[in-house]
């Protein structure tokens, strides 16, 4: 990412009244503003179906900044938010966008390049982009984007359909389909970590590593989304993208050279190489959860199924543990194990790469020795975590685990830019790496669907979990079957080191 561009760009935000919007779209814009990535020449539209006017959505916006102190720049940013209240379906409303476009363009002189940003419910996808195109609202003279939130669509079918409408109206490399993981800075490290050290990339294979394990724990329960995530669900919500994505940023060959397409398509690559699993062999291979009743950070909390909008009986699952084979070259025979879920011990995102043991270990004998582990921490903390074994200090001799530890966000103190700020930049730039092209969305939506029919049939496998804990038994018993295990999330591992210390054996 160029971070010296100023691109002069128009945004419209469908959905500018909606959480997104105000949690991460607005606060994005303003940092990308403060660090001078945005010049003068920016305009945003906010357009939602309420009578809002450019004042309510101004102060909107100041609210949504209330943290920053210098309040003359969050003025003088507010300068540049516009309101217009909007009819999805009715056309006119698309020649009043097209209208305050032109004025404000004119405004802050900026050549008609506009993203269009949908952060709405995504039934109106197709038909707003479809209305765009037919009302004239992308001939503006520069360049149009269209960005699109997830969920895009709800299984392979939906989304084929939502994709061609959109195609009616923008080409494939006008799309721009958000999975903010790809924002994150240590799901972008992976591909640094893998193909720029000597030391990790020829071990990158099935010859040296036995496992690779990718959590994605989450402490909050559905909020006030359970309209949403009832009918979606764990597998869909996190696995079909984001839990994918990094299975592809892992397993993916080096690419030729750093460009969008040659990066998306080593990634393409990988997620037809997964091998899919039939619904018959669902539970072999995939495990879900539904959290219950139980103690977070000391209080209690509902079950699932005593959440607002959600259905008492519902079977959705809010856990998802799997294994995930890759046939090709590379992996045959290494297990991709992920989970994730809602209402667990930890907020927390973490992979393990687990390497396999040693031809001949002269320790195994006084079974002193562990894996060799390298943890990437995507979040909350940000770094890399190597797990070696070194010997004892002292004339007893014996190995000792050592533990490497690099922190991201201890060392760059700069602050890590968020997710959303990324994206949005890389889109007004027009780099697509860091996001989803359809035949990646493609793929993952025809491996999850045979699992999600496999649910829809039966409800005999769902497991419970307790709130607050690292999701049901079945999942511990899903790597336990290949004599594998998790390994704890590091924040687990610390607390049960200072357990352990006392006593004198820790994990790793
Ligand atoms: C979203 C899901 O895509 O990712 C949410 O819809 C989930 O249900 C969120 O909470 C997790 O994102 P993060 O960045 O907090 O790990």
């Amino acid at each position: 990412m160029n971070t010296k561009i100023q691109p002069k760009t128009s945004i419209v935000i469908f959905g500018a009244t909606g959480d997104l919007a105000k949690r991460k779209l607005y606060p994005s814009i303003f940092n990308l503003y403060k660090k001078g990535q945005l010049a003068e020449n920016f305009a945003v539209v906010g357009v939602a179906r309420r009578p809002w006017s450019n004042e309510t959505l101004r102060d909107t916006v100041k609210a949504s900044l209330e943290h920053e102190p210098n309040r003359d720049v969050v003025e003088q940013f507010c300068q540049h938010f516009y309101y217009l209240s909007f009819e999805v379906t009715n056309k006119s409303t698309y020649h009043e966008l097209k209208t305050l476009l032109d004025e404000v363009e004119t405004i802050h002189k900026i050549p008609g390049n506009r993203i269009f940003y949908m952060s709405m419910a995504p039934e109106f996808f197709g038909t707003i982009a479809k209305n765009l195109k037919a009302e004239g609202v992308t001939d503006s003279g520069g360049w149009t984007r269209l960005v699109i939130e997830k969920p895009f669509g709800h299984d392979l079918e939906s989304a084929r359909a939502l994709n061609q409408e959109i195609r009616q109206a923008f080409s494939e490399e006008e799309i721009y389909r958000i999975d903010h993981y790809l924002g994150k800075e240590m799901v972008q490290n992976i591909e640094v970590i893998r193909f720029a050290n000597a030391i990790f990339e020829p071990l990158w294979n099935n010859k040296y590593i036995s496992n690779i394990q990718i959590t994605s724990s989450e402490t909050l329960g559905v909020e006030e989304r359970g309209g949403y995530y009832d009918t979606s669900g764990a597998l869909r919500d996190m696995v079909q993208n984001h839990m994918l994505q990094m299975v592809s940023l892992l397993a993916m060959d080096p690419p030729i050279r750093l460009t969008p397409d040659e990066i998306r398509s080593e990634k393409i690559k990988v997620l037809r190489a997964i091998r899919p699993i039939t619904e018959q062999d669902t539970s072999r291979y995939f495990v879900r959860g539904q959290y219950g009743p139980g103690v977070l950070n000391e209080s209690e909390v509902p079950g699932y199924r005593s959440e607002n909008n959600v259905n008492p009986h519902s079977k959705t699952e809010t856990f998802v543990a799997g294994k995930i084979l890759i046939d090709s070259h590379r992996w045959a025979g290494v297990p991709f194990y992920i989970r994730t879920g809602k209402r667990m011990l930890l907020k927390s995102t973490e992979i393990v790469i687990e390497f396999k043991g040693m031809p001949m270990n002269l320790y195994y004998s006084e079974n002193q020795t562990q894996s060799n582990l390298l943890i990437i921490h995507v979040q909350p903390d940000e770094g890399l975590t190597l797990f070696l074994n070194g010997k004892k200090v002292g004339p007893a001799g014996g190995t000792t685990p050592v533990q490497l530890d690099y922190c991201n966000n201890c060392v760059d103190t700069t602050n890590t830019p968020e997710a959303y700020e990324r994206l949005i930049y890389d889109c007004m730039l027009g780099d697509a790496t860091n996001f989803t092209h359809w035949d990646e969305v493609e793929l993952s939506w025809s491996f999850i669907d045979s699992i999600s029919k496999a649910w829809e049939k039966s409800d005999k496998d769902l497991h419970f979990y307790e709130s607050g804990s690292m999701g049901p038994d079945a999942s511990m018993e899903l790597l336990e079957k290949d004599g594998h295990q998790w390994w704890p999330i590091t924040s687990e591992s610390k607390e049960e080191e200072k357990r352990s210390r006392s006593n004198e054996s820790f994990r790793y």
